[in-house]
């Protein structure tokens, strides 16, 4: 362990994160302060939580951290949740939680995990089930693509990739696909919330196919750079998606990028235990780490803003917005990523398609 530690400080990407990550936290600050706009509410008082009744969010990575603040959150507004995680025990215990604090909704778990087609394919089917068997309308208003990981090495999910960008970028595309329908057949206005960072700063340059096809195995994995490259993927997806979904007239389906800022949860597991301690107890000092309760504000106002706000990059609460940067907004890149991305879609589904006929 102290190895690991002391290899770590020694990298590149241990830099990366101590100086870029907190540079890039530090000028989303300036940005909120200097340029920030603030979206009106379309309730009265949303936060009287009337918001989301009778209504169906999916939130995913609903066990811990941000996700479990914001299924709370979201079932405070009346929202009837699905908790989707990939841990089963830790699934039942978190809809129990939330259970117990006897809010009027209702909270139905399903397992996914998003480093898996078979799994997410497996989830839309198990939804699909679950609302007939509720008796629900067949559509969901609100899906939140939460679910993370900041891995320390390169690990291969079963349909080849990074398990790192499979989990934050990969899984989030091909689950937003798959619900679709589902969020384009709600009788009311519905979105899909994406739930990045402000470490996709620290990105400067994306060669699509070399990031979504990586396989670095062995001591020196960029962990931190893949993680920002996935946050930008999943960013430039936001934007693409909002694109593409407001061609479509009589589409109303809007997609919102949410940013938490640095929060205290369990993003950091996987590094070694010095430096995730060293880390908090430094960003603690700098008063940059925020609780769950706080950083799930900017989730929360991107769940509930009005639709026009889509397109948009919630950060710091308060329904304020910043501008994320200039290479998320490059329109160029965003159609190359959809289309291979929608490559990559294709290709597992065939797969599955491929194994369940043989
Ligand atoms: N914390 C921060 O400072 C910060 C800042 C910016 C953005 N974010 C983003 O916020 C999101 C939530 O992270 P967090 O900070 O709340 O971390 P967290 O406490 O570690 O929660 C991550 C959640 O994602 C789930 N998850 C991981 N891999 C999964 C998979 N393959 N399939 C399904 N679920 C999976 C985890 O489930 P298990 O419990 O089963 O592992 C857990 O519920 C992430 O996207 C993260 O990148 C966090």
């Amino acid at each position: 362990m102290a190895h690991g530690a002391f290899r770590m400080v020694f990298s590149w990407q241990f830099w990366r994160m101590a100086l870029l990550w907190t540079g890039s936290i530090l000028f989303s600050r300036l940005l909120l302060l200097f340029s920030s706009s603030t979206w009106p509410w379309p309730w009265p008082s949303p936060r009287a939580g009337n918001a989301g009744s009778g209504r169906i969010c999916v939130v995913t990575g609903a066990t811990s951290g941000l996700g479990k603040a914001a299924a709370i959150q979201l079932a405070r507004q009346h929202y009837h949740l699905i908790l989707a995680g990939r841990n089963p025990e830790l699934l039942i215990q978190t809809t129990q939680e939330i259970k117990e604090l006897g809010l009027n909704c209702l909270v139905e778990p399903i397992q996914l995990d998003l480093s898996s087609y078979i799994s997410i394919k497996n989830f839309q089917l198990s939804l699909k089930q679950r609302l007939s068997d509720l008796g629900f309308h067949h559509s969901i208003q609100l899906l939140v693509n939460n679910a993370g990981i900041l891995a320390n090495s390169f690990r291969e999910t079963p349909d080849g990739f990074d398990e790192m960008l499979a989990t934050n970028y990969i899984g989030a595309f091909v689950l937003s696909n798959l619900l679709m329908p589902l969020l384009k057949n709600s009788p009311v206005p519905s979105r899909v919330v994406n739930v990045t960072s402000f470490t996709h700063r620290c990105a400067f340059d994306l060669d699509v196919y070399e990031v979504l096809y990586a396989r670095r195995k062995g001591q020196n994995y960029p962990c931190a750079s893949t993680y920002e490259h996935s946050k930008l993927c999943l960013l430039l997806f936001s934007y693409e998606l909002h694109r593409r979904l407001h061609l479509e007239p009589t589409c109303h389906v809007s997609v919102m990028a949410a940013d938490p800022g640095v929060v205290e949860t369990n993003i950091m597991r996987e590094l070694p235990l010095f430096i995730s301690r060293f880390s908090l107890f430094v960003l603690r000092i700098l008063c940059l780490l925020q609780p769950p309760e706080i950083g799930v504000n900017s989730i929360i106002d991107a769940s509930l803003a009005p639709p026009e706000a889509s397109g948009k990059y919630f950060f710091g609460g308060k329904c304020r917005t910043i501008e994320s940067s200039s290479l998320s907004g490059d329109t160029e890149i965003a159609e190359k990523l959809w289309s291979a991305s929608s490559a990559i879609f294709k290709e597992m589904e065939s797969n599955a398609n491929q194994t369940i006929s043989s």
